[in-house]
């Protein structure tokens, strides 16, 4: 990739610290001191107290009086999609619910039928798209799922169209990549659902892990879609291939999906609305990430997961956009950083730890991204304001101003 030689001097630079996913109390301790940080071909190699002099061969930015964090790391998207369905979103506001949609055989696998007629470069263009629109948010990584192909092709093409984005020299973001082929039943399998978990085991696993296609594996535990047993079997067979498993658990109902994920040491448990409570103790004592997607809960109009209680109760808890067609068509960082502060009572630097290093943690990227540290990659974010306190406040308005991916401005306010 692309790289650059940038100094930020006079910045307010405030960060977590680690490398690793930072839990309970440790969330919201942050490093937060005025100072430079200097990045050589795309890593930082010094963060600290301004110096006398700057050495040559750097661009510079004088960033007196404002704030610089670490690129946002969007832990949970499936922004790789045919179509659109704004009508669905126009039937729930009439009082029709998301699983009744999908379970008349829309939802989901409408989005699977656009995805499977759409080519690869448009979904291509579609997903740049997204990007571009979150890189000017300050995402600098985002965690990308297929889920709308649930045949051989379709998610082989989602996921070659994420790598092809990974292999642009002069990508704005990069994409880790997560296979979601139990995103939900498809048609022909309807009733044999053990035979999909089956092929899902024997053949696309084998196939997407020769590729190199996805590190994580994903599955939707929820009534009516994926049973905890199937979830277990699925995960339990990626992780032996070495995936990293990650679940959408407890978003429509209390499921067990957080206990699944305690039991399996699951890299992330994501959504967690109806998460009980013997299932959010099993995230904290087993290190798994708390994922929490306020977005959507915000759109299908659900009560907020309990993230204050979460972290109260020792978890590391991430923030996500979750940006799909369906539940939620939004990638909006500056609203999900409101609504984690406002509804779901988490500190300012709670939700900065969140969308930095244990969105990082999440995708298993916490050593190399996630914080303003020597050794790391130079991805930051320049804030326009003195004080990070203006990201809920300027409430879902964007307050960046640049965004640096490797040492290199990829994203700058007009
Ligand atoms: O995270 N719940 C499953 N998957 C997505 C929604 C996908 C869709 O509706 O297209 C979610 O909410
Ligand atoms: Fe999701």
């Amino acid at each position: 990739m692309k790289t650059d030689n940038l100094i930020i001097t006079g910045a307010r630079i405030i960060t977590p610290l680690g490398f690793k996913a930072r839990k309970g109390k440790e969330m919201n301790e942050l490093y937060d001191d005025v100072g430079t940080i200097e990045i050589t071909e795309g890593k930082i190699t010094y963060v600290g107290a301004d110096r006398p002099s700057l050495p040559d061969g750097y661009k510079v930015i004088h960033a007196k009086g404002k704030v610089v964090l670490p690129g946002f790391v969007d832990s949970h998207t499936h922004l790789v999609f045919g179509g659109f369905r704004p009508d669905e979103f126009i039937w729930r506001l009439n009082g029709d619910t998301y699983m009744s949609i999908l379970q008349r055989g829309g939802g989901i696998l409408s989005t699977v039928k656009a995805t499977q007629e759409t080519s690869a470069k448009l979904l291509r263009n579609k997903a740049e798209w997204f990007i571009n629109t979150m890189s000017r948010m300050g995402v600098t990584t985002v965690e990308g799922k297929s889920g709308y192909g649930l045949d051989r092709d379709t998610e082989l093409k989602q996921l070659e169209v994420m790598q092809a984005i990974n292999f642009d020299p002069i990508r704005k973001v990069d994409i880790v990549t997560t296979f979601l082929g139990a995103h939900a039943v498809p048609t022909a399998y309807k009733g044999r659902e053990e035979e999909y978990i089956d092929f899902l085991i024997k053949e696309m696993l084998p196939l997407v892990k020769r590729r190199m296609l996805a590190e994580n594996c994903d599955v939707f535990c929820e009534d009516g879609v994926f049973t905890v047993e199937q979830s277990r079997r699925l995960l339990k067979a990626a992780q032996e291939m070495g995936f990293g498993a990650k679940i959408h658990a407890d978003e429509i109902v209390s499921f067990g999906g957080a206990e699944l994920a305690g039991e399996l040491h699951a890299l992330s448990a994501d959504h967690l609305l109806h998460a009980s409570d013997a299932g959010i103790h099993a995230l904290a004592d087993n290190n798994v990430v708390a994922t929490l997607l306020p977005l959507t809960a915000f759109t299908l109009h659900e009560p907020y997961a309990r993230g204050r209680e979460m972290i109260d109760s020792g978890c590391a808890v991430a923030l996500a956009t979750d940006l799909n067609p369906g539940s939620c068509c939004s990638g909006s960082i500056p609203l999900t950083f409101a609504l984690a502060c406002i509804y779901m009572h988490l500190t300012v630097a709670e939700a900065i730890t969140a969308l930095t290093l244990n969105g990082a943690a999440a995708v298993n990227r916490a050593d190399t991204i996630g914080s303003i540290e020597v050794g790391k990659y130079g991805d930051v974010v320049l804030l326009d304001a003195e004080t990070p306190n203006v990201l809920p406040y300027y409430t879902g308005m964007n307050t960046v101003a640049l965004t640096v991916k490797r040492g290199r401005i990829v994203s700058r306010r007009r």
